[in-house]
């Protein structure tokens, strides 16, 4: 057996020889943090993502029956799976593979039946994107074995209709471009209009990023998900019906036009629109702060984010209100923010070097005393996007 990066690669690469008697292709593929631009993708806006160091590790190999078994290590659970009728299932960790599958097949072309073994250490529900990690590391890896020819691009689009219709989250392409395109030590500027791309260093001087994780994830994040985005679309149909159908999402719309439109407006979907919009120009012009080094200003527009999404977008909760409020007086923390869908999950701050364990046990110790939860802390390292390891 060759050797892979790390011990989790390592020990999933080595159930997969042991149970299948055979080398497997084996795939790395990262969760990622987002510095600001939240909610943007789905609108056709900026974010600013990054990959990170916690990534999920798929090992597979062809079977030669049309069954394959699969094993996730996390859930301790395996499946066979009749690749002849490739249909959900009750365990929701192989819907993520079986959605894959579902839009190669769609796509007009075929996988040939896999045995598989997986695990990852991007933690579940903190808002770094496990799944996309999961459905990434899937799609590169079926690529690679079928030669399907795909784009880091193609995968990326291919694994988020997979989210879309398979698994029914109508999430945008944040995630699964970032953890098909991550680089080490860089943030990406993607504009999810026209889907072009940029990247630039990471360079934080004495700062670092850290998140805060509230460990827990409220049952109603998916669902609330989809009513934003309904509710983005609504908005869009009204400028449309207002001002002509050239307008064909929200990076259409400029904060004037939705606050000329306040009484014109369900006071949601207008409060929604505002946030949007706001957030537009705002990753906009903290990307042009991050890259002149001016991280005070970024920091700034990182509170400012967190505001939006808590008062106008409310896909906050109290436990990540009470993370980014015990930073507000931190002369050590430029910004923070809740990070990702939201009801749950992590905040992401920008923290002095030397200032990181002493903030991180006040806010535990706070944290416990006011929310009745167990606080962790992940220091963001950037790392590579999609991979072969062997
Ligand atoms: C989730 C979705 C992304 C994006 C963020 C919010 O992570 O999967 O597409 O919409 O929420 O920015």
């Amino acid at each position: 057996m060759r050797q892979s990066h790390t011990p989790l690669a390592n020990w999933v690469a080595q159930v997969f020889q042991q149970e299948f008697s055979v080398d497997p292709l084996l795939v790395a593929s990262p969760g990622r943090v987002n510095l600001i631009g939240e909610h943007t993708d789905y609108n056709h806006g900026f974010v600013l993502p990054a990959a990170v160091d916690k990534a999920a590790y798929v090992a597979l190999a062809p079977s030669n029956l049309p069954l394959g078994k699969w094993i996730s290590l996390d859930m301790e659970a395996s499946i066979e799976v009749n690749f002849e009728a490739i249909a959900p299932v009750s365990e929701s960790w192989a819907n993520y593979l079986l959605g894959i599958i579902d839009q190669v097949q769609k796509s007009g072309k075929s996988v040939k039946p896999f045995n598989c073994v997986f695990a990852g250490d991007v933690p579940i529900g903190s808002g770094m994107s496990s799944s996309a990690a999961l459905e990434s590391a899937v799609i590169f890896a079926l690529n690679q074995m079928n030669d399907l020819g795909l784009s880091r691009w193609e995968m990326a689009q291919l694994a988020q209709r997979s989210e879309n219709e398979f698994i029914g989250v109508k999430c945008g392409i944040m995630d699964m471009f970032a953890s098909l395109h991550g680089k080490a030590n860089q943030v990406i500027r993607l504009d999810c209009r026209d889907l072009s791309f940029e990247y630039f260093p990471l360079e934080l001087g004495d700062y670092r990023i850290v998140l805060f994780d509230t460990g827990v994830k409220h049952s109603l994040a998916d669902s609330a998900y989809n009513t934003r985005r309904q509710q983005c679309e609504t908005g869009v149909h009204f400028f449309q019906q207002h001002f002509g159908p050239h307008l064909q999402s929200l990076r259409d719309v400029s904060v004037t036009m939705v606050q000329a439109c306040r009484s014109l407006l369900p006071a949601e979907v207008y409060n929604r629109c505002l946030y949007v919009t706001e957030e537009i120009q705002r990753t906009l012009s903290a990307c042009d702060e991050l890259q002149k080094g001016d991280l005070a200003a970024f920091g700034l527009k990182m509170y400012a984010t967190h505001e939006g999404l808590r008062h106008l977008y409310e896909v906050s909760c109290a436990e990540l209100d009470s993370l980014v409020d015990a930073t507000q007086n931190e002369s050590q923390v430029l910004g923070a923010r809740m990070m990702g869908g939201g009801f749950g999950g992590c905040t992401i701050n920008i923290v002095h070097n030397d200032a990181v364990e002493d903030l991180f046990e006040k806010l535990r110790l706070a944290y416990l005393k006011e929310m009745n939860q167990h606080l962790t802390m992940y220091k963001v390292v950037t790392g590579e996007g999609a991979r072969v390891l062997a």
